[in-house]
């Protein structure tokens, strides 16, 4: 038999014999084979592929759990819950994160967001720490208000004042990457100023999901891949490559390298400067390969994540009877008393507005940016839920899109945008906060999120309060894809401006 012949039949037969060997293990004597769920989750990990492949995982997990109740098993050692009280008892501060996050696109050093071991998260989440805190907002609020401006500025001119329509989908996603790089970076790549997506940097971003998704299904089969250096070497990205994530590796290392080398660079007060300072417990510096995941990660947090929810809360406060007349009287009137400042208003003035905060609050809950379970470890103890034990090692998680839906916690019209629900019951409405997974859980909760706030908050009433939107997407389908980050296209708008109360 020759060489070639073996690895052309031979390695097929080979994985065939080992996947229906694995089937039938998981169907029939896994230790999770009595939870119920759909049959092709317990046969095979491959099942989580073609979830991600609808691009639509938060509309099947609601339909699972429709049919099989709180607890599903959503592949063979991955157990999916829809009971927002149990949030406290998955995401525990002892919680280990799954192989889900095995590092690879991002690069080979594990920031915090990819570091399983609890430990050592909370070693290198101490780290960075500071760079996000509240004190370090005050300094950023500035950087953000320029981009907000331009931002807003570009829209007037080239679209309220010539009557084209705009697509607020790519607009927003050019404001959060521009926003992102000048916060971490110091300057905007430019992509508002241009109008499109220079060098299809973006592109390179949302192309890179799909292998993302790959590794993050099949970390047992992608992870010894991706360790060998050879493998490794053919399909990891690398900066320099034409196109995918190493373009952007590559942009990003020629920021790092004109900051290492130019000392009048330094001291920008951005997250770069923040992140070239941290220390170690020993207090040596921590290493520029570490740098540069940091940086990359933060690019991937803090930019689709971030346009989702521009694009959420327009689309849901212009198609919800009556949202939008509650919120514009709530703006005027804000106006008319002097209680924002021009050209724009502060973020602890925002703050105030609790029409608008009840917006934003229902569009994080209806419309969560990251709609993925969030898979963690059982701890060694195991776990009893609704009659079925979840031994030690099995990974359970809960995806926001579907908790936020609980009826229980968040009322029998969870499954309709109502900001009101935000304002009727103190009580009500600290018990629905309690159970908001957008920002993610526990001592993993997103360290950008004060940012999230401070850029999202910003733009979204300065744009309500300069033009009067109205959709315009009928001959356009409007889409929303989950690429485990929400993705949203073709949201076509147009804009009037509109005069500032008095
Ligand atoms: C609306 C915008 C955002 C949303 C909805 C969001 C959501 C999340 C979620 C769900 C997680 C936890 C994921 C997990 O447990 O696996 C997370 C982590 C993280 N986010 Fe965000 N994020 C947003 C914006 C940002 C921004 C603007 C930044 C940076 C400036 C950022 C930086 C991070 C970092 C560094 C982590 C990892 C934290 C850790 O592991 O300790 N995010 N985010």
């Amino acid at each position: 038999m020759s060489f070639s012949f073996m690895l052309g039949a031979g390695l097929p037969a080979l994985f065939l014999y080992y996947a229906l060997w694995r089937g039938i293990y998981n169907f029939f004597f896994h230790p999770l084979r009595g939870v119920p769920g759909p049959v092709w989750g317990a046969l095979s990990d491959f099942f989580k592929l073609w979830i991600l492949h609808t691009k639509k995982a938060h509309l099947l997990g609601l339909k699972y759990h429709e049919r099989y109740g709180p607890v599903v098993r959503a592949a063979p050692n991955l157990i999916a819950v829809n009971d927002p009280r149990l949030l406290p008892i998955i995401y525990h501060r002892h919680a280990d994160k799954t192989d889900v996050y095995t590092p690879a696109v991002l690069g080979d050093v594990a920031p915090p967001f990819q570091t399983q071991g609890w430990a050592e998260h909370a070693r290198k989440r101490k780290r960075v720490a500071s760079s996000f805190a509240l004190s370090n907002l005050v300094k950023l609020e500035g950087q953000v208000d320029e981009r907000v401006i331009e931002w807003c500025t570009i829209l007037g001119t080239r679209f309220a004042d010539t009557g084209k329509r705009m697509d607020f989908a790519a607009w927003s996603q050019w404001f959060a990457y521009d926003t992102i790089s000048q916060l971490s970076f110091g300057e905007p790549i430019g992509f508002v100023r241009e109008g499109r997506d220079k060098g299809d940097l973006i592109k390179n971003f949302h192309d890179m999901a799909p292998f993302a998704a790959v590794v993050g299904a099949l970390p047992w089969l992608c992870a010894p891949i991706l360790q060998n250096p050879l493998t490794k070497w053919l399909f990891m990205p690398r900066p320099g490559d034409s196109s995918g994530t190493g373009k952007i590796m590559a942009f990003r290392d020629a920021l790092l390298h004109d900051r290492l080398n130019d000392p009048q660079a330094h001291h920008k007060g951005d997250f770069l400067d923040n992140i070239l300072a941290a220390k170690n417990e020993d207090g040596t510096l921590i290493t520029v390969e570490e740098v540069k995941t940091e940086c990359f990660v933060l690019m991937v947090a803090a930019s689709d994540t971030t346009a989702a929810v521009f694009c959420g809360f327009v689309r849901y406060v212009l198609q919800s009877e009556g949202v939008y007349n509650n919120l514009i009287s709530e703006i005027d009137g804000f106006e008319r008393k002097g209680l924002l400042s021009s050209p724009i208003a502060t973020f602890d003035e925002i703050k105030k507005l609790p029409y608008f905060s009840a917006c934003y609050r229902e569009t994080l809950r209806y419309q969560p940016s990251t709609p993925m379970i969030i898979p963690r470890y059982v701890g060694k103890d195991g776990l009893n839920l609704y009659g079925n034990y979840l031994p030690p090692g099995t990974e359970i998680g809960a995806n926001p899109y579907v908790v936020h839906r609980n009826k229980e916690v968040f009322g029998e019209d969870a499954d309709i945008f109502r900001p009101e629900r935000w304002l009727e019951d103190p009580e009500k409405e600290k018990e629905m906060d309690k159970y908001i997974l957008t920002w993610g859980y526990g001592t993993r909760i997103c360290l950008g999120k004060n940012i999230a706030l401070l850029e999202t908050y910003k733009l979204l009433l300065q744009f309500f309060r300069l033009f009067r939107p109205s959709i315009d997407d009928n001959d356009r389908v409007w889409r929303q894809e989950n690429l485990a980050l929400l993705v949203h296209w073709d949201f076509w708008i147009h804009i009037a401006r509109r005069s500032l109360a008095r």
